[in-house]
């Protein structure tokens, strides 16, 4: 993770980097630093915290640093070493005349440290980074050319990275680099960006050079210079970014996660756009590129992705498989990437990721790719790495997601599985077209359903208040919404720290029975279709253990007000497509709870958006 800036041109530098950083926030906000080339020499400001804290440091030192026109920008989550001062970045060489910021991961730091620190470098952090700040140096007062310097540092370093350097002997020039990071350059008029992402530069310009790995950039006021690892210069590609500056608003709601949550059933109609029409016309996917013929004998799939985007690719198998009689395997990126994996050309493989930039599902779709698999993307961001990989790209249309909690875009996730599987459907003609109609009708008409829900969102505030003080909290279901318990529960336990834990409901009485006592709330997601009864038969095991018992149901059964203290009404659905409805609710809980105990909703502790390290 973390996120870094970089400008050099004619203006004043640190309302540009101050800036960049406030759009890369989602990236980390354990620490934030900048460095500024001032006339005399090279001055390093940070802090601990948010960016706020950094802007309060920077308080009264206005003097120091207005003239500047050069400068790199540091928004940190800590791998190596505690969120302290002293590990925020930039780092510097001993003599404080080179200066770093870095995001990614130095796999080889500690063998450099010790060769650096017997050569007489003095380390003052515990980061991997300081040791690239040593390393860089060293190799400068050898070849005395700063882009010189990094290729040789880089040729050394093993790892992920993106860097931004600056030395006081180059007072008009930054150089950067990158290895399994993102980094982009920005050009202006007279005037240079680098930034880890869009939305640090896209209120300057949209010019911008997508840096491809090991390449080596050397800017200037008024040049820029792209090379190869080699050290041969290279034609840069300029691509015009296909964005707007979005100022991003929380539109009256007290947190971005409430309104992203009301956002909802406009993602659906958004992604339905020019795919579905009517329930008798077909789905149009024309992103998906594999041809039809090569669709109808598909016999294996698999689905990569992390955290939330996982639980979204695990009710896909349940839709795909149900849809189109094809055996679909999911697997989180970052057990994918370790062990002997048999996929292969005939292999359609599905990676899921909001950010695109997932370090895990970015690897493990690289090493599909490399196996001759199809890749087909599904993501919230097409300008992302991973969508770079992609021989088939979905976009998902959920707009610009703030809260680090996802939500609008699981839902968009979940309806781009819907398309593909019953535009897969229509090709391998597994469903009678009688069935078809009436499931594509009948994903039209979730919007509204979900705004019925939000219609009555106090209902659940007021259960969110009953539990709020809870230590523990158990979400259960079968089938198709196993995945939405484990869902369910990573909202409450990302956003309030609440030990939430997510079970497929029959898996109960093989050990965490033990744990039900008169203190444990069960939420039971027990929606109409195949395994109503056998779930009601688990929350009444659950019941019997003096459980309190909380159900979330479409059901009109009239036994349920026996059984639970609480229930929580949606309004019906085929049993298909009940991941959508049924996720709102548990989103709004979560979501009132937090705010209920004032945790930070948007910004959770130990937690970023983009998550671009293994
Ligand atoms: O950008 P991605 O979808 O690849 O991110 C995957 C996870 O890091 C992400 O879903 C994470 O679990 C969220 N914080 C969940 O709310």
């Amino acid at each position: 993770m973390c996120g870094i800036v970089g400008y050099v041109g004619n203006r004043s530098v640190v309302d540009i980097l101050l800036d960049g950083l406030e759009q890369l926030e989602y990236r980390g906000y354990d620490s934030s630093g900048i460095a500024v080339m001032c006339s005399d020499d090279i001055k390093v400001y940070k802090a601990v915290g948010k960016l706020q804290n950094l802007r309060e440091e920077l308080r009264g030192h206005e003097s120091e640093f207005t003239a500047s026109k050069m400068g790199i920008g540091h928004i940190r989550w800590a791998t190596h070493g505690a969120p302290t001062v002293l590990n925020a970045h930039p780092h510097t060489c001993t003599c404080g005349n080179l200066v770093i910021v870095h995001n990614g991961i130095i796999e080889n730091y500690k063998e450099l440290r010790e060769k650096l620190s017997a050569q007489g470098c003095v380390f003052r952090s515990q980061t991997d980074t300081e040791t690239v700040a040593h390393l860089v140096a060293r190799k400068y007062a050898e070849c005395k050319d700063l882009t010189q310097a990094v290729r040789l540092a880089s040729e050394e370093i093993e790892g992920a990275y993106a860097l931004c350097v600056m030395h006081n002997d180059c007072k008009n020039k930054l150089v950067i680099t990158k290895r399994n990071a993102p980094l982009l350059i920005g050009i202006g008029e007279g005037e240079y960006f680098a930034a880890s992402d869009v939305p640090a530069i896209i209120k300057h310009t949209k010019k911008a050079i997508y840096l491809s790995d090991n390449q080596i950039a050397s800017l200037t006021p008024d040049s820029m210079e792209l090379f190869s690892k080699e050290g041969e210069k290279i034609e840069p590609k300029v691509e015009i970014l296909p964005w707007e500056p979005v100022a991003l608003s929380k539109m009256g709601y007290k947190h971005f996660m409430l309104k992203e949550i009301h956002e909802q059933p406009d993602v659906i109609r958004n992604i339905l756009v020019g795919r579905l029409h009517t329930p008798d016309e077909n789905i149009i996917l024309n992103e998906v590129k594999l041809n039809k013929e090569t669709l109808k004998n598909l016999n294996r799939i698999q689905i990569i992705a992390c955290g939330t985007s996982l639980h979204a690719a695990m009710i896909g198998k349940y839709i795909i498989e149900s849809f189109c009689g094809i055996a679909v395997d999911v697997e989180a990126s970052s057990e994918y990437i370790y062990r002997k994996t048999v996929t292969d050309e005939h292999t359609l493989v599905i990676g899921v990721s909001q950010s695109g930039e997932t370090a895990d599902t970015l690897t493990a779709i690289k090493q599909s790719k490399a196996r001759g698999s199809h890749i087909l993307i599904i993501t919230n961001r097409p300008d992302s790495a991973m969508a770079r990989e992609a021989d088939s790209l979905i976009p998902v249309n959920a707009g610009i997601e703030v809260s680090v909690a996802a939500t609008k875009s699981y839902i968009a996730q979940l309806m781009a599985f819907y398309l593909l599987a019953l535009y897969m459907s229509e090709i391998k003609d597994s469903i009678a077209a009688s069935t078809l109609t009436s499931l594509k009708a009948e994903l039209m008409i979730l919007p509204q359903k979900i705004e019925q829900i939000l219609a009555r969102k106090d209902e659940i505030q007021a259960v969110a208040r009953y539990y709020a003080n809870t230590k523990d909290f158990i979400y259960i279901a079968r089938g198709i919404n196993f995945p939405t318990a484990l869902e369910g529960a990573l909202k409450l336990k990302e956003i309030s720290y609440i030990n939430a834990t997510g079970y497929p409901a029959g898996e109960l009485k093989h050990g965490p029975i033990a744990m039900l006592d008169e203190t444990m709330p069960v939420l039971s997601i027990l929606m109409n279709g195949s395994v109503y009864e056998k779930l009601l038969s688990n929350s009444e095991e659950a019941k019997a253990r003096n459980a309190r018992m909380i159900a979330l149901t479409n059901s009109k059964d009239e036994k349920l007000e026996d059984l639970f203290e609480h229930i929580i009404r949606v309004p019906d659905v085929q049993e298909l497509f009940s991941p959508i409805i049924s996720i709102i609710p548990l989103q709004l809980l979560a979501y009132y709870i937090a705010e209920f105990l004032g945790k930070d909703v948007d910004q959770p502790r130990n937690l970023a958006k983009s998550v671009t390290v293994e």
